[in-house]
């Protein structure tokens, strides 16, 4: 019947001109909705004679087959379309290599503090930790820097524009000296204690690294490095007692017993006598050459007052040395400003 196919054609011509599943449904329901135009001449069949009826009712019913039919299909399409444009949206290149994740290692200076740390806690150094912004008075004057002293300037400290509390300037510490004070200020109760009942004298044995700070900058010098104090007090440690101590860190830091030591007399404010130590290996590339590790020194009596201590009871050795040059030393690096750019390609050679 013609004018059943051009409904069907009218139809198929709604569905494919629908772009979307709402649009799709909109003519849908024109033709097989509640009152769509298939759904009424079927229920016009009613009127109609019984021959009649099963005639026109079963070309109604092709038709709306071949409705239903176009419909599918449209939805089919549009679902089709619409999974397309996700994939599209989503893309995924499943033949790039995979994101790993990124593995973390240690900085060759933490690695040799932990060393450090690892040597000097065999040998019953406790292991210390101190602030990075100082009071003058840690930093100097407690040194035996006096006031105005050229010492002060001597090592191009970065001073912070603050006070503290009690007035006193700050600074970025320029060396983990600050850190004997502090140390031994924190036991020296118990020194007094032990020395009120008679009891031997507790020794102090630590070490402090950490970070530290002055105003220099070129291959050998950054303005921020690495400092490592050391502090051994007790009734009579000497100079003997540094040596051997100091020997068996080179010894163990370097893993060799191919070295000489020496100390070669020196000036700080804070030891006297004062020296400087050296090392000089006795094969491999630096062979023959004194590289000079730390500094060191018999502690000041009057660094031992501001210890809160009895310079004539607690007698004993204090040194600083550098853990970047023990790094550098050690791996064979030869421009300390490699140790702080951040590039991987260094680090990572160390992990
Ligand atoms: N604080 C000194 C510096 O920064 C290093 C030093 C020398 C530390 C002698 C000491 C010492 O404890 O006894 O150059």
């Amino acid at each position: 019947m013609d004018e059943l196919d051009t409904l069907v054609q009218q139809a198929q011509a709604d569905f494919a001109a629908a772009r979307q599943a709402a649009e799709l449904e909109n003519a849908k329901a024109r033709y097989l909705g509640k009152s769509g135009a298939l759904t009424e001449r079927l229920k016009a069949l009613g009127a109609l004679p019984p021959e009649q009826k099963k005639a026109l009712g079963a070309e109604i019913n092709a038709a709306k087959a071949r409705v239903e039919a176009a419909l599918q299909a449209r939805r089919d399409q549009l679902a089709a379309a619409e999974l397309e444009r996700q994939l599209q949206a989503e893309a995924l290149d499943v033949s790039l290599p995979g994101r790993r994740r990124g593995q973390g290692g240690l900085h060759p200076v933490s690695r040799t503090i932990e060393r450090i740390e690892a040597i000097f806690g065999s040998m019953g150094f406790d292991v210390a930790e101190g602030p990075e912004i100082e009071t003058d008075w840690m930093s100097f004057t407690a040194l035996n820097n006096p006031e105005n002293h050229p010492a002060r300037s001597m090592q191009d400290t970065f001073y912070v524009d603050l006070k503290d509390a009690e007035g006193r300037w700050l600074n970025l510490r320029p060396h983990t000296s600050p850190m004997q004070v502090r140390y031994a200020r924190a036991h020296a109760a118990r020194h007094a204690q032990a020395i009120a009942q008679g009891l031997p004298i507790p020794e102090i044995r630590v070490i402090a690294p950490g970070r530290t700070y002055r105003v220099d900058s070129d291959a050998t010098h950054s303005p921020m490095f690495h400092q490592c104090e050391g502090l051994w007090m007790g009734e009579n440690v000497s100079f003997k007692d540094l040596k051997v101590v100091f020997s068996d860190f080179i010894r163990r830091f370097f893993e060799t017993d191919e070295f000489d030591l020496r100390f070669r007399p020196s000036y700080f404010p804070f030891t006297e006598p004062s020296a400087e130590i050296d090392i000089a290996f006795r094969s491999g590339p630096l062979a023959g050459r004194w590289l000079e590790v730390a500094g060191s020194g018999q502690v000041h009596p009057n660094v031992v007052r501001h210890y809160g201590l009895d310079p004539e009871r607690h007698i004993g050795f204090a040194f600083g040395m550098g853990p970047d040059r023990l790094a550098m030393l050690r791996y064979g690096i030869d421009d300390l400003r490699l140790m702080f750019d951040g590039d991987l390609r260094f680090l990572q050679q160390f992990n």
